[in-house]
């Protein structure tokens, strides 16, 4: 009985073997692709992350040695995210453009000891701020754009200056590339690589992340919704990504990751311009807590979330998971 294209057209066919799967197979997931954040922290503050298992904030020299390991696992690139001691927290978030600052030796120390590996700075006031915003508040607790930006473009240039190769705006204030765009130039820092934080939402995903860098308890009850995107919004986020193209970026990324497939593959249609994808704190922590109960099978369900990452159309992906999904995918 023939209908349709069938039996001509059995697609089981390419599905038989693992030879004709790899054969047929469109999208491809290597370490080279993965970026791993780390937590940086001095004294007391270094440890496990409650929120997230399998997570440490390391001091400077743990922080070495692990970039020596994720380098020797083919991993290319370490996203740093620096825990900040209360006292040295303020309402302007000041400790931001300490030339001595943790962000700015560990950047050193990275680029001394492992110089073939990509370091990304993340840009933004929260690690900093007594009221855990990503920038400067007027009376009424509003965070003001413009004097944000003066403050952001200092921080990418003093990253810069201390060698690293991508500065990470994750901000969300308006034409803050452009800024540190021109600042870079100005400076002679032409090769500076800007990934912005292009489509960031203000999600629940990112709690993890707040315990971790401890800017939670300075949030309080405060959101980030008069900066990050609304996620009901698609189209918002083909607009952020268009200015922040104009304006000197040369990786956009998007946040969340799985939740946002659809923004991604948006992007990449639309612009066909390197795409990263950030499979957030929140993100991890789901699948370690039903893993850690024994209720999903951990390597086949990162392995299987990456490689949807990709099929939806990121380039690289910043995930938690990088060093285990490297390993594995070496096994
Ligand atoms: C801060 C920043 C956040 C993340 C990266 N940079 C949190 C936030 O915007 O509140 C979240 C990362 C994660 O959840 O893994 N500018």
């Amino acid at each position: 009985m023939t209908i349709g294209s069938f039996p001509n057209t059995r697609l089981r066919r390419t599905r038989q073997a693992p030879f004709v799967r790899d054969l047929v197979r469109e999208t491809q997931l290597a370490p080279s692709q993965l970026i791993q954040p780390l937590f940086v922290a001095e004294g007391e503050l270094k440890g496990p992350v409650g929120a997230m298992p399998g997570i440490s904030r390391l001091d400077l020299e743990e922080l070495v040695r692990e970039c020596e390991t994720l380098y020797a696992l083919g991993i290319r690139a370490v996203a740093l995210f620096p825990v900040t001691p209360a006292e040295l927290k303020t309402p302007n978030g000041d400790e931001a453009l300490n030339p001595e600052s943790l962000m700015v030796r560990s950047i050193k120390a990275i680029k001394a000891a492992v110089p073939g590996l990509g370091v990304i700075a993340d840009v933004a006031l929260d690690p900093y701020t007594s009221h855990g915003q990503d920038g400067l508040l007027d009376a009424q607790g509003y965070v003001i754009n413009d004097a944000t930006c003066e403050v952001l473009r200092r921080q990418a240039l003093l990253y810069a200056r201390a060698g690293v190769d991508v500065v990470a705006p994750s901000d969300m204030m308006d034409g803050r590339v452009g800024q540190i765009r021109q600042v870079l130039e100005r400076d002679g820092f032409r090769n500076t690589i800007i990934l912005s934080y292009a489509a960031k939402y203000a999600s629940a995903y990112y709690g993890p992340f707040r315990d971790a860098v401890g800017s939670s308890a300075n949030l309080g009850k405060g959101g980030k919704e008069t900066y990050q995107m609304d996620p009901a919004n698609s189209d918002e986020a083909l607009r952020e990504v268009a200015l922040d193209l104009a304006e000197g970026a040369d990786i956009v990324m998007v946040k969340p990751g799985v939740p946002y497939l659809d923004i991604i593959r948006r992007i990449k249609d639309r612009f066909g311009v390197p795409v990263s994808a950030y499979h957030v704190s929140g993100e991890y922590s789901m699948i370690k807590g039903a893993a850690m109960n024994g209720w999903v099978d951990e390597r086949k369900i990162v392995l299987e979330t990456l490689m949807c990452l990709r099929r939806a159309g990121a380039d690289s992906i910043l995930t938690y998971f990088a060093k285990d999904a490297a390993q594995w995918m070496a096994e």
